[in-house]
């Protein structure tokens, strides 16, 4: 479970570039819930899941994760209720790492210091398990630096890396978004599975706006730091693109929604 309650941020407050980024955000997320976000550039989608990650603390509102208020809390104490995916592959994994030294690393994430470092057998009877399912082969790689795997099979890799400490909560920032359409169409699966066997309560932010109505149960919308739209159950079954954009311009009397908005459709 996810609240955020009046929860704002601005950017170089009380200067010319002052911006603000959420304008008192009011958000729940049930338990296991996934939730996709979509709205033009700049309108604090990132933002957002920095705020519940812990990377920006709010100047005002109150955050809580799984029951716990963790408004106060910087990003490494909370860590081990929060896993995070990029859009860029080369991100969430060390290219000169072996795919096995990577998990490792993911395991112990969110943990006391003084974990078993190395990996020993045990340790990889359990990648293997992970890995195996993904399809890609990557269980007969272990000892491969990450750097030689293909991106897809990076951000697959990535993904497995945010869940294996078994987090509340999945942050994913257009994780599918750098790859290529079968490698993004085996991204988005694995996401919707992981996400369903582990119940994961997760903020998936997407520019592709079909992405946005196929995953998930419920679609937000932001626009200038404010959420424009918020669609789920009947509202939101069956919905078109075209209805979608519809929908956010009356929500907003008509402004035209930016190019880009459009483009992605
Ligand atoms: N560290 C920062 N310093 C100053 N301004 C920032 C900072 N981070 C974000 N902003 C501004 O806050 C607003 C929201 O940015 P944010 O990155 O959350 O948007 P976004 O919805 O993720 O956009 P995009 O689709 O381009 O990723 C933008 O106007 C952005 O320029
Ligand atoms: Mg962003």
């Amino acid at each position: 479970m996810i609240e955020l309650r009046g929860i704002s941020v601005t950017f170089n407050p009380g200067t010319v570039n002052a911006v603000r980024a959420l304008r008192e955000i009011d958000l729940r997320l049930d338990e296991g819930e996934l939730v996709t976000v979509v709205g033009s550039n700049g309108a604090g989608k990132s933002t957002l899941l920095n705020v519940v990650a812990g990377v920006r603390l709010p100047d005002a509102g109150r955050v809580s994760i799984a029951g716990r208020d963790v408004t106060r809390e910087p990003e490494h104490r909370r860590a081990a209720l929060v896993g995070r995916v990029f859009q860029n592959p080369l991100d969430g994994t060390a290219a000169t790492m072996r795919v096995e030294e990577n998990l490792a690393v993911a395991l112990r994430r969110g943990q006391r210091r003084g974990f078993a470092r190395g990996v020993g057998e045990d340790r990889r009877r359990l990648f293997r398990a992970a890995l195996e399912p993904l399809g890609m082969g990557l269980e007969q790689r272990l000892a491969a630096p990450v750097g030689l795997l293909s991106g897809g099979q990076r951000q697959a890799l990535t993904l497995l890396m945010a869940t294996l400490a078994q987090p509340r909560v999945l942050l994913l920032d257009e994780h599918t978004a750098a790859l290529d359409p079968a490698a993004a169409a085996e991204i988005e699966a694995l996401t919707i599975r992981l996400q369903a066997e582990q119940g994961l309560t997760t903020l998936m932010v997407t520019h592709n706006m079909q992405q946005a109505l196929r995953v998930g149960s419920r679609t937000l919308m932001l626009h200038q730091g404010e959420i424009a739209l918020d669609l789920s159950g009947e509202e939101r079954r069956g919905i078109t693109v075209d209805v979608l954009v519809r929908r956010f311009q009356q929500a907003r009397h008509q402004e035209l929604v930016d190019d880009e908005l459009l483009l992605t459709r």
